[in-house]
C-alpha cells in the first residue's frame, strides 16, 4: 500500500477522495446537519450543554493493543504529579514554531525534588542528571509516520484539550500509548466531527515529498 503511493499511483488517491462535483451535495447535508444539530442543542437545554462542557471527553479510540510502557531513564508517574495540582502546561509548554509540545528542564524537576523525596532511587537518579547539567533523554511514546503534517499548535489554538486525544493523563502511573490518535482514522474521524479539513494535502505533501527520495 505504502508502496503504490510512493511510486505516485494518482488512483490511489481518487480511491479516498470525493469527486468536486458531489461538493454541492455535501455542503448541502452538511448544512443541514449543522441545522439540526443547533436545534437539538437547544432543545436540551442549557443545563445539559453545560455539564457536558465541564468533562473533556476522549474522542479518538482506545489502542485495540495493550501497549507495554517503555522503560523511561526516570521513572516518572502522571498519576503522582497532577495529584499534586500541577497543569499540562507546567511542564509542556509547545515552544515555537508549536509542533512539539516537548519535555520539562531537569531543572524544574530540581525545583522541587531538591526537597522532596530525595532518598527515593528515581529521584536520585533524577540528580544524577540535574547535577552533570544533562537533559533526560525521555522514550518517546506516541509518534506519527515521519512526513505526515502535524503540529500541537493548530489543535490547541481550536480548543482541542489534551485529553481529547491522550485520554485520562491523570490516572496513568506510567505513560503509555492508551489512545489511537496517530492512526489516520483517528485523525480523520476527529476532522470530520469537528468540521475540520480531510483532504489528503492536509496531512500529506506526496506525491512529491516522498518521491524525491527515491528519485534522484
Ligand atoms: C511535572 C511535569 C509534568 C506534568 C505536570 C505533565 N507531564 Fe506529561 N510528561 C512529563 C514527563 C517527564 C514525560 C516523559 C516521561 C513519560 O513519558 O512518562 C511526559 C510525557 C507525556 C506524554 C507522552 C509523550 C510522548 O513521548 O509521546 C504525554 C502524552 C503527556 N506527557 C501528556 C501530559 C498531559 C496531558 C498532562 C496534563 C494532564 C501532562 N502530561 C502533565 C512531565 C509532565
Ligand atoms: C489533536 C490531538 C492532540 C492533542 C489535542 C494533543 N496531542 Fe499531544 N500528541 C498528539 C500526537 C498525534 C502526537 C505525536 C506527534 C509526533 O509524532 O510528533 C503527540 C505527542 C505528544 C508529546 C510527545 C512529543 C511532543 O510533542 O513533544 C507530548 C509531550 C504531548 N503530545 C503532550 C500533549 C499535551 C500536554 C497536550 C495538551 C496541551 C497535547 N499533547 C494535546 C496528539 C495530540
Ligand atoms: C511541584 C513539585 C514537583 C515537581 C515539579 C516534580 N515533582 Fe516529582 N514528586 C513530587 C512529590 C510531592 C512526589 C511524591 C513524593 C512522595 O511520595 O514521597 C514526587 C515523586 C517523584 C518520584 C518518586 C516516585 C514516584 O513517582 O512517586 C520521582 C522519580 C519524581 N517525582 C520525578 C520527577 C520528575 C522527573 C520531575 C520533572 C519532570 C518531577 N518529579 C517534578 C513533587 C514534584
Ligand atoms: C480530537 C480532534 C482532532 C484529532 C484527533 C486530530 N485533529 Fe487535526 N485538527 C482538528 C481541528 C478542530 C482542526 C482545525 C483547526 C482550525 O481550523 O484552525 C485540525 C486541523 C489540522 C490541520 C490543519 C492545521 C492548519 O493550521 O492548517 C492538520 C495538518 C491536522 N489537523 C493534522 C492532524 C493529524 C495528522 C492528526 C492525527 C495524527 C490530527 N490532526 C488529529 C482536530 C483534530
Ligand atoms: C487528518 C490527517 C490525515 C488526512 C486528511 C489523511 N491522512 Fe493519510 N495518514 C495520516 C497519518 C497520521 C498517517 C500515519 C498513520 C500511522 O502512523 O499509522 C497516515 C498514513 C497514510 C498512508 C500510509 C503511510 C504513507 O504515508 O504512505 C497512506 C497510504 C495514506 N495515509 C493515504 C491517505 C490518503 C489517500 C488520504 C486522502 C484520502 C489521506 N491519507 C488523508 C493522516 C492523514
Amino acid at each position: 500500500m505504502v508502496l503504490k503511493v510512493l511510486h505516485g499511483d494518482s488512483t490511489d488517491m481518487n480511491l479516498y477522495s470525493t469527486p468536486a462535483k458531489f461538493d454541492g451535495i455535501i455542503n448541502r447535508v452538511l448544512l443541514g446537519a449543522l441545522c439540526a444539530a443547533i436545534i437539538l442543542t437547544l432543545t436540551l437545554g442549557v443545563s445539559s450543554l453545560a455539564k457536558a462542557q465541564q468533562l473533556v471527553d476522549q474522542e479518538v479510540p482506545d489502542n485495540i493493543a495493550v501497549q507495554p510502557a517503555p522503560e523511561q531513564p526516570v521513572p516518572y508517574s502522571h498519576k503522582t504529579h497532577l495529584a499534586l495540582g500541577l497543569t499540562c502546561e507546567a511542564c509542556h509548554t509547545n515552544p515555537e514554531p508549536g509542533v512539539l509540545m516537548g519535555f520539562p528542564e531537569t531543572d524544574s524537576c530540581m525545583a522541587c525534588h531538591d526537597t522532596i523525596a530525595t532518598d527515593h532511587p528515581g529521584v536520585q537518579r533524577l540528580n544524577e542528571f540535574s547535577s552533570t547539567d544533562q537533559a533526560i533523554p525521555w522514550e518517546r511514546v506516541y509518534q506519527v509516520l515521519p512526513g505526515v503534517t502535524w503540529a500541537h499548535k493548530s489543535h490547541i489554538d481550536a480548543g482541542v484539550q489534551c485529553e481529547s486525544c491522550h485520554g485520562d493523563v491523570s490516572q496513568l502511573e506510567v505513560m503509555s500509548m492508551t489512545t489511537s490518535v496517530t492512526s489516520m482514522a483517528s485523525c480523520i474521524s476527529c476532522h470530520e466531527n469537528r468540521g475540520a479539513e480531510t483532504a489528503c494535502a492536509t496531512c500529506h505533501a506526496w506525491p512529491a515529498a516522498l518521491i524525491s527520495p527515491l528519485v534522484p
